[in-house]
């Protein structure tokens, strides 16, 4: 069951944008209602083999109610943030930030952030609104956090452009750190001050 404390934060954030395709579009946390329409854009986005870390994989509804009854309770521990990009009832993307834990204590200023967005609805400002959003969000709710970090693909130009504009700084190259569409490619490190 979600908490109290999760659906107020969900009832104070909801953001209306207006894309450039003249769409009306709805920024919010998920819920437990959205769990079909998350299993379905992750096996589809997982099928279009971009540069997200997911390369055909399926998830089951299963495999997914536990993901996001879990994402729920760090997002009620203040240890992630986690948005959607709703238009007329289907998401259109999705974005995150969650506290790095493989570090423990020493590593828990840092957030890692991801986003995607549906092919169709790429290029009509919604990367970049999820992206403003959940920063927003994240320097509110993710108590200490100080850095956020991300990874991108080097031939992922567009990405590397959105994140250079949100104020992300490349610190580090991986060279040939990524597996994609059967070559090596580099995997470039940036990170965002939000202290
Ligand atoms: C990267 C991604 C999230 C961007 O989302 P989006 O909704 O397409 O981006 P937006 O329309 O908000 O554009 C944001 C910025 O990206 C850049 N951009 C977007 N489309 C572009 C294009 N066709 N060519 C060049 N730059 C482009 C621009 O800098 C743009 O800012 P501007 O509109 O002020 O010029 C989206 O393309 C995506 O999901 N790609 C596949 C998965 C992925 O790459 N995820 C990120 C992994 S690191």
């Amino acid at each position: 069951m979600i908490s109290q404390t999760v659906l107020i934060m969900q009832e104070s954030f909801l953001k209306k944008i207006n894309t450039k395709n003249g769409k009306e579009a709805t920024i919010r946390y998920p819920t437990l209602d959205d769990v079909i329409e998350m299993t379905q854009y992750i096996n589809d986005i997982s099928r279009e083999d971009t540069y997200i870390t997911f390369s055909g994989e399926q998830i089951t509804l299963d495999e997914e109610k536990i993901y996001l009854l879990d994402l729920l309770k760090r997002i009620e521990n203040g240890d992630a943030v986690n948005l959607l990009c709703v238009i007329n009832g289907k998401i259109v993307g999705i974005t995150g930030i969650e506290r790095k834990i493989s570090a423990r204590r020493r590593g828990s200023h840092i957030g890692i952030y991801g986003i995607s967005v549906k092919k169709e609805y790429r290029g009509y400002g919604v990367g970049l609104e999820l992206s403003k959003s959940v920063i927003e969000e994240a320097r509110k709710r993710m108590a200490g956090l100080k850095i956020i970090t991300l990874s991108v693909y080097k031939p992922n130009e567009i990405a590397f452009s959105m994140y250079k504009k949100l104020g992300f700084v490349e610190y580090g190259v991986l060279p040939q750190g990524i597996s994609f569409h059967g070559e090596f490619v580099d995997e470039v490190e940036m990170y965002l001050s939000v202290i």
